[in-house]
């Protein structure tokens, strides 16, 4: 589907012309903890009640996958309320096709390696191409046996699970996926299951497990899980930082803006891109923070920015908000680094190019390298305009609409539908906040 002559390219045509963005708004649940959501409530005896889940197609894969391995998985009246009846799992009876999700087939290898079962985890293009090794890597040395395309580095991944048995295992990329995969699986394996990683990524798995009653213990950098038995509990999704990114973004860069996002999740690994654009000089604060729920507001307002260099430690906690950081660097003055960012390439489409090409798109100046890249800032000349195509892949699409707002010509978003994945009301949050 392309949009040339669709909702968008007017929509934006308008927008762009429409002045700046203001008000109050709520993104969808975070998409990452969804996903855990759903996943620990299928090994949990009982019915969980879970509120505020995604409905990006993403997590609409996780959640058919559940209702294939036999979990009851039904809606609870309110929009995102589902009830989650797990406790036993049986063998899928088919292939388990998880779309787009990479972490839908990353968490489902370790979920379903605890099984005595057969599961195969299928996916589109993009997943077909994604590096699977570093899930095969541990869970085989759990004693699950896998197998996949190319070695067993590509999917379609077969896994046999069950008689697992505890490891301590060094994460060799920072790979949030890949922790949580090892953890799920720890929790039937015979022993301790540590994991460890040389740089703290997303806490979400072994921040939520305790809620379903698993016995973990955190320290530094290594966690580890003991065989637990997990118990139904109730469970609130909050407001999703990398979808609040774009409207952040978008207000620090269209002239006049003033926007606030509430009740998002600030927590340990989700929150960097606020570091950086706070060292950009934007206009960034929080506001209400819970530390024990790790939620709160995020305020933004336009100002000039200005370039900064991104890597290191910080990069896993903010490395899906690239695309849109990029945005602010081409807008911002002076030149912006993002390097030890390699990761960019095995996402959903390889994003130092689907962003350096949508960037060089609307008339910005961009560089991909082996491991990041360089944006040339334009000092706050809008994007000309132009047609971008996002490699399907929906950050750089989303990303590209906040650069449109900004525009000061029509921006046309090849693949919009991409964006179902992970933020299908995202058209809706922008007319909420710059309404026609
Ligand atoms: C995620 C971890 C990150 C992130 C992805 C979601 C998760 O991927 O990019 O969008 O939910 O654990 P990696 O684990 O590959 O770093």
């Amino acid at each position: 589907m392309l949009l040339q002559a669709g909702r968008l390219v007017s929509s934006l045509t308008v927008k762009s012309n429409g002045g700046p963005l203001s008000g109050v708004l709520r993104v969808p649940g975070d998409k990452s903890i969804s996903h855990r959501a759903l996943l620990m409530a299928g090994l949990a005896h009982g019915t969980s009640r879970i509120t505020g889940l995604s409905s990006g197609l993403d997590v609409v894969a996780t959640r058919k996958a559940l209702e294939a391995f036999g979990v009851a998985v039904e809606p609870a009246g309110a929009p995102g309320a589902w009830n989650v009846t797990g406790g036993s799992r049986s063998e899928p009876g088919g292939v388990i096709d998880v779309g787009n999700s990479g972490t839908s087939i990353r968490l489902l290898s370790g979920w379903a390696a605890s099984l005595d079962a057969l599961s195969v985890l299928v996916g589109d293009d993009s997943i077909s191409r994604r590096p699977m090794g570093r899930v095969v890597e541990p869970l085989s040395a759990m004693g699950a046996k896998l197998d996949g395309r190319s070695h067993a580095t590509l999917p379609p991944l077969v896994v046999r699970g069950g008689h697992l048995h505890g490891v301590d295992y060094e994460v060799p990329v920072p790979s949030a996926q890949v922790k949580g995969a090892v953890l799920l699986a720890g929790l039937s394996a015979e022993g301790a299951t540590t994991v460890r990683e040389a740089l703290a990524t997303r806490a979400h798995t072994e921040e939520m497990l305790p809620l379903w009653g698993a016995d973990v213990t955190v320290e530094h950098r290594s966690v580890t899980v003991r065989p637990s038995r997990l118990d139904a509990c109730a469970f609130h999704v909050p407001g999703d930082p990398s979808q609040a990114a774009f409207w952040v973004v978008a207000a620090c860069v269209t002239p006049g803006s003033d926007v606030t996002v509430e009740k998002v999740y600030l927590g340990r690994g989700r929150a960097g891109f606020v570091d950086v654009l706070q060292r950009m000089g934007a206009n960034v604060e929080v506001a209400d923070y819970d530390p024990l729920s790790s939620v709160g507001d995020l305020h933004a307002s336009y100002g000039p920015l200005r370039a900064t260099t991104v890597g290191g430690d910080e990069v896993p906690s903010l490395i899906d908000e690239i695309p849109v950081l990029a945005v602010a660097a081409a807008l911002a003055s002076g030149t912006t680094t993002f390097a030890d960012a390699g990761e960019l390439r095995h996402k959903e489409s390889d994003r130092v190019a689907s962003t350096v090409g949508a960037l060089r798109a609307v008339g910005f100046q961009a560089e991909g390298r082996p491991d990041g890249l360089v944006v040339e800032g334009s000092a706050g000349r809008p994007a000309r305009g132009g047609t971008v195509d996002p490699a399907g892949d929906h950050r750089v699409a989303m990303s590209m609409a906040v650069a449109a707002l900004a525009a000061s010509g029509p921006v046309v978003i090849q693949g919009w539908e991409c964006v179902q994945t992970s933020y299908p009301s995202f058209e809706e949050d922008m007319a909420r906040c710059r309404p026609l």
